[in-house]
This record gives structure tokens, sequence and C-alpha cells, in this order.
């Protein structure tokens, strides 16, 4: 799905993010049409940089991706939900997305879905605005007890 350029290196991180997932640290959730993967997002549960942590028991979501012929139909927002399940699972109570700034409409979309931008940085891994909200799981809560009417 990132496509052929730079294979060696992708296949590196790759090893990297599924040795995380081995000692608990980063999770790797696909989204599957009849046995395909349509999509998949990476979502970091521990050993996040204090900077995007921002004080929060965050997870950090990252490599959202869907193959163009999946999209808008949702396949990011239940990625994305899903992400907040298993984050809520581990007690994070935010989750947050760092977005390449020229991707408008990744930002726009994140948004509609609650996400605040609250941090930016510029340095080796790019140029990128990074946007939290509550898990999604929080604010269920808070229905049922009655907080938002
Ligand atoms: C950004 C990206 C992950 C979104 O994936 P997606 O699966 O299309 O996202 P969703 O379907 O959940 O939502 C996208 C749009 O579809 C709409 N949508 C959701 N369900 C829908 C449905 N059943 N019918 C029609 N539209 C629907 C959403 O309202 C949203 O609309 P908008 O673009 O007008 O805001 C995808 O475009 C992508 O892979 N882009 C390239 C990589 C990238 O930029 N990743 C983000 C890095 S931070």
């Amino acid at each position: 799905m990132w496509g052929l350029s730079s294979a060696e290196s992708r296949r590196r991180v790759l090893r990297r993010y599924f040795g995380e997932q081995d000692e608990g640290a980063q999770a790797g959730l696909a989204a599957d049409f009849n046995g395909h993967p349509v999509g998949q997002l990476w979502v970091r549960l521990r050993r996040i940089d204090p900077a995007i942590e921002d004080g929060l028991a965050a997870a950090y979501v990252h490599t959202l991706v869907v193959v163009r012929e999946f999209r808008r139909i949702g396949v990011a927002e239940g990625l994305v939900r899903a992400a907040s399940n298993l984050a809520a699972a581990h007690g994070r109570t935010h989750l947050a997305i760092g977005v390449d700034r020229p991707n408008d409409a990744a930002r726009r979309l994140y948004a509609k879905w609650g996400f605040r931008r609250y941090h930016e940085s510029f340095d080796l891994r790019g140029d990128l605005i990074f946007m939290r909200r509550r898990v999604f799981e929080a604010e269920a809560g808070r229905t049922r007890s009655g907080e938002l009417g």
C-alpha cells in the first residue's frame, strides 16, 4: 500500500513496528474486505514522544491509509474508532494524530471527527500538525451518565 519506492526502508520500518507490536507498544489494525486488506493504521500505545502526549494519557494514531477504490465509505472512520477502542482498553484517555501540513483534506476530515489542532513540529520526521480528541468511548460514557443530555 505504500508503493514500491524505497521498499527496503519501508520493510525496515515495518519490521520495527511489528517488533513493537510484539512488545505491546503499538498495534497495527487492518480493514478487511472479503479477505483483502483495504485500509490500515497503526496506533502507538506506549513510548510516545512527550511533546505529542503533552501531559495526557494519549495514544498516537499514524500511517492511516485506505486503498483508493475503497475511500469515502467510512473505512478510515471505522479504523480510527477501532484504534480509539483499543486505546481506551489500555487506559488511554486521548487520541492524537499527526498530519503532514499540506494534507488539508485529512485535516478537514479529522476536524469533522472532533480532532482539534494542539501542536506542530518541523524536524526530521517532517512538517507535521498534531490534532487530538478524547477517545470516543469517553463521549459514550458521558452520554450514558446523562452529562451530554
Ligand atoms: C484520508 C483517508 C485515510 C480517508 O479514508 P476514507 O476511508 O476515505 O475516510 P472515510 O470514508 O471514513 O471518510 C472520508 C469521507 O467519506 C465520507 N463518507 C463516510 N462514509 C460514507 C458513506 N457511507 N458514503 C459516502 N461518503 C461517506 C466522509 O463523510 C468523508 O467525507 P469528506 O471527505 O467530505 O469529509 C484516505 O483518503 C487516504 O488513504 N488518503 C491518502 C493517505 C492519507 O492522506 N492519510 C492520512 C494521513 S494523516
